[in-house]
């Protein structure tokens, strides 16, 4: 039945807090949450119990994180007055749908997905607990106690979309059509290089955060790896290896013909290049900045509460309907 009564875009997507937001972060994710915001129903999670899944040994930082996450989104933008910004574990609705869930799903559904066996291999077999394999399930939960239809996630995220798709369908199979089945969208710039080329992520520690101040910007820019075999400024480049160039191609445009031509032919050195990018990406930054630092952290708290009351109402409602349909007294 819902189904057929939503029209309306409902957005609903979330970050661990497990340390500041990077560039690629607001490139890739947070510009389309701004719009969003504008466009659509949002919901936005800082998913403080999947962080337990793998720091369950350290969770000293999780409330220093929370707090840092949420600056980083407001910062970007994202307005919390057109969307609802809440934490997971204030949401206990969503514990208790995780729970009733559990039920129907098999172990090796979730032993199946891939980033099960991943994990395990990267981080050792010591995360290998009940929760962790419950991960892609507390998600779904998370998405569908909002009824959210929209996800904007990353790739590494869409076989935990896939796997919450099937338990939608058994559980509607089972108990007549009760929960919205989400469709995941992918972010436009999906790959922005680090400072090594690899792709940017806190795990290789080759990112730039959102909160960096220009100096340490310019510093990153400057120690950025180039083509290996441009190796004095004369020597011609070739820019589709480039991070630096990669990273021009997103923030500056209308230059990237000339920085073309002239790292090819080898009159654009990579120390001039470098300088272009850093100045043209604290100029970007700036006003992200600056609304960061401008920010009160204490309101963050209440920005916080506000989003749980309002997302309670809709999770009381869904999980209310969900028990009904699976006949508990
Ligand atoms: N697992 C996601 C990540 O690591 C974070 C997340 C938790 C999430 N709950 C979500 C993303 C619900 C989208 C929807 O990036």
């Amino acid at each position: 039945m819902v189904q057929e009564t939503q029209t309306a875009r409902r957005i609903m997507s979330g970050n661990r807090p497990t340390g500041r937001l990077h560039i690629g972060h607001l490139f890739g994710v947070l510009t389309q949450w701004v719009e969003f915001c504008r466009t659509s129903e949002a919901f936005f999670e800082v998913a403080d119990l999947h962080a337990l899944t793998t720091s369950f040994e350290r969770t000293e930082s999780i409330r220093r994180n929370t707090t840092e996450l949420v600056l980083d989104w407001l910062a970007a933008g994202v307005d919390p007055q057109k969307c609802a910004i809440y934490v997971q574990s204030h949401i206990p609705e969503i514990s208790e749908l995780h729970l009733l869930l559990s039920m129907i799903v098999p172990v090796a559904w979730l032993q199946r997905v891939p980033t099960y066996k991943d994990q395990i291999a990267e981080l050792g077999p010591e995360i290998a607990t009940y929760g962790f394999l419950g991960y892609p399930l507390m998600q779904l939960c998370d998405i569908a106690i909002v009824r959210a239809n929209t996800v904007p996630v990353g790739k590494d995220q869409l076989s935990h979309l896939e796997i919450g798709r099937e338990i939608v369908r058994r559980f509607n199979h089972l108990y007549g059509a009760t929960l919205v089945e989400p469709q995941p969208t992918l972010s436009e710039f999906p790959d922005v290089p680090g400072t090594d080329g690899r792709k940017m992520s806190k795990s290789y520690d080759n990112q730039i955060e959102i909160a960096d101040d220009e100096p340490t910007t310019t510093q990153k820019v400057r120690s950025m790896v180039t083509d290996p075999l441009k190796i004095r400024r004369h020597d011609p480049g070739r820019p589709e290896i480039c991070p630096v160039f990669a990273l021009h191609k997103i923030l500056n445009e209308s230059r990237v013909p000339w920085i073309e031509e002239n790292c090819r032919s080898g009159a654009l050195g990579c120390v001039d290049c470098k300088a272009e990018l850093a100045e043209k990406l604290n100029g970007f930054m700036r006003p992200v900045r600056e609304r960061r630092a401008s920010l009160d952290e204490n309101a963050v708290g209440a920005i916080l509460d506000a989003g749980a009351e309002k997302v309670r109402v809709i999770a009381k409602e869904t999980l209310a309907d969900v028990k009904s349909a699976m006949k508990l007294p």
